[in-house]
């Protein structure tokens, strides 16, 4: 249950006028527009964010090269590890007022909001502020020995736009930022424009614990403007994005310019393999739990289920009950389990998609209720008879819809054949009591991250995709040194 207090606050934060943070100092947008945000729960008004464009961004970054170069050139790592840590306290000692705006804004279970998001983003802070002291380089023992000695080391590579999507909101703007400014990056992060209202949050309180200004800014703003001007701009030297594959194109493109490096977290399509010695009660609960967490709207949610013919119908009953059961409804209700989508356009995209499925001749197994009212809810629902060529099977849902299909053939490398038959590659899941099952199919995935019975993200582990998933990774040891520049230096003796 949300205190009502804290609700009252998070909704006058909400309301309050909101401008751009740009050289640590609230700015009005150039433009003096506004963009309006919602409660995906009830489609209520929230508050306005500040319209940020191209003039606003030329200005935050002027300001992350000058503290880039200067202030944050000059600012130690323990330091800089110092102020990381104390944006996660900052973060914990206001984790309820992040979950409650996030979930306003978003849509998610509170619940969700508390259990995951707000966690992950204090965890992946304080895993990032660790490697601010331990980034080093190499002793190169060379093919020519004693002639030179040569050593690598890695630098800052610089300013850095991070552009995040709507589904993970918090959690994806400190993701970006935590691994940035701990590498010595300075920064300019542009939430999605459905959800900024933690972004706003969260540059509150890097204003409180002293970030020096213009290391951490903030435009709001749409993808078309300010997105744009972001990843066009020849004085950013790294974007990383998560999002669409259509932007992902659209920003490979538009980095050419200077040749910016980019990280890009695409969309996915993730195969959940279940063989015939699963632990199926297990199975049944990661496989609904995989697509229907956050209604589905998650990068590496399990929306190809392949099971093996002797547990396909329990499989598909199994989840079916699930889905029946959920209890869908808006994200500030105790009840509920599945919140709605984040917008009206999403809902419409969702539902397009069940319905060109059965165009196309799937059946819908199971599906739950959406709750009535003016939310943006949509039926959890599992799609039977999914043929490899239609559309919910090829293509991003990004909704709480599973297409499931059965195998017979218990060879593993026909079993990979169908689960890589996808232009993704971002995760797989395997649920096997197997062993040598497990580890074999594992290596013949084609996928960024393969969970077998479980498992899931932590600031520790790369993620990222293979094929059209995206490029590079993030979290990690890998995670950090994608904001690096590895130089090699080499002294004649
Ligand atoms: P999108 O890719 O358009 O939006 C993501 C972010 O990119 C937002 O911050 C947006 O403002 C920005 N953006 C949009 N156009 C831009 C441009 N031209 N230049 C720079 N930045 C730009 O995603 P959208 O349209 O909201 O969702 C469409 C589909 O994309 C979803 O249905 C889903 O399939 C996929 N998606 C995948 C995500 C993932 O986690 N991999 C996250 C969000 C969406
Ligand atoms: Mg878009």
């Amino acid at each position: 249950m949300a205190d009502q207090n804290a609700l009252e606050n998070a909704r006058r934060f909400a309301g309050k006028e909101h401008r751009l943070f740009i050289d640590g100092v609230w700015r009005e947008p150039r433009s003096g527009s506004a963009f309006e945000m919602r409660n995906p729960g009830d489609g209520t008004l929230l508050g306005q964010a500040a319209k940020g464009e191209a003039a606003d961004v030329d200005l935050a970054v002027r300001a992350a090269r000058t503290a880039l170069e200067g202030v944050w050139a000059d600012t130690k790592p323990a330091e800089r590890a110092r102020l990381l840590w104390r944006l996660a306290d900052a973060i914990e000692a206001h984790a309820d007022d992040f979950a409650l705006l996030e979930t306003l804004n978003n849509g998610k279970p509170l619940r969700d909001a508390r259990l995951f998001d707000v966690p992950h983003a204090i965890e992946t802070l304080r895993y990032n502020s660790g490697w601010a002291t331990k980034l080093g380089g190499d002793t190169i023992n060379l093919s020519g020995p004693g002639t030179w000695h040569a050593f690598t080391v890695r630098e800052p590579i610089g300013v850095v736009a991070a552009i995040v999507p709507w589904n993970a909101p918090f959690a994806m703007s400190v993701a970006k930022m935590a691994p940035a400014l701990a590498a010595g990056c300075t920064l300019i992060l542009k939430p999605a424009e459905q959800t900024p209202l933690t972004a706003l949050r969260l540059a509150h309180l890097v204003e409180e614990v002293g970030f020096p200004k213009g290391v951490f800014n903030l435009v709001t703003g749409f993808g078309e403007t300010a997105g744009a001007a972001l990843v066009e701009h020849p004085g950013v030297d790294k974007v990383t994005f998560t999002g669409s594959t259509e932007v992902g194109r659209h920003i490979v493109r538009a980095a050419a310019g200077n040749f910016k490096r980019v990280t890009l977290e695409l969309g996915g399509k993730t195969p959940v393999i279940v063989m015939p010695d699963a632990d199926i009660k297990r199975a049944i609960e990661g496989a609904a739990r995989s697509i229907f967490t956050n209604a589905g709207q998650v990068c590496n949610a399990g929306s190809r289920l392949f099971a093996h013919e002797s547990v396909f119908d329990a499989l598909v009953e199994g989840v079916a009950e699930h889905a029946g059961k959920l209890r869908v409804g808006p994200g500030l209700d105790p009840a509920t389990q599945m919140g709605p989508v984040v917008s009206q356009e999403q809902k419409d995209r969702v539902l397009g998609y069940i319905e060109a499925g059965v165009r196309e001749g799937a059946r819908i197994s199971g599906q739950g209720t959406a709750a009535s009212g003016p939310g943006y809810f949509v039926p959890p629902t599992v799609l039977t008879g999914t043929l490899p060529t239609m559309s919910v099977v090829r293509e991003e849902i990004f909704g709480p819809v599973l297409c499931a299909m059965s195998f017979s053939d218990g060879d593993l490398d026909a079993i990979a054949a169908r689960a890589n038959d996808t232009d993704y590659g971002l995760g797989a899941i395997v649920w096997t009591q197997n062993l040598s099952a497990a580890h074999r199919l594992s290596r013949k995935l084609k996928a960024g991250t393969v969970r077998v019975n479980g498992g899931g993200l932590d600031p520790a582990l790369p993620f990222g995709g293979f094929k059209q998933s995206g490029w590079g990774r993030e979290n990690g040891r890998d995670g950090i040194e994608a904001y690096t520049e590895l130089k090699s230096i080499a002294i004649a003796l």
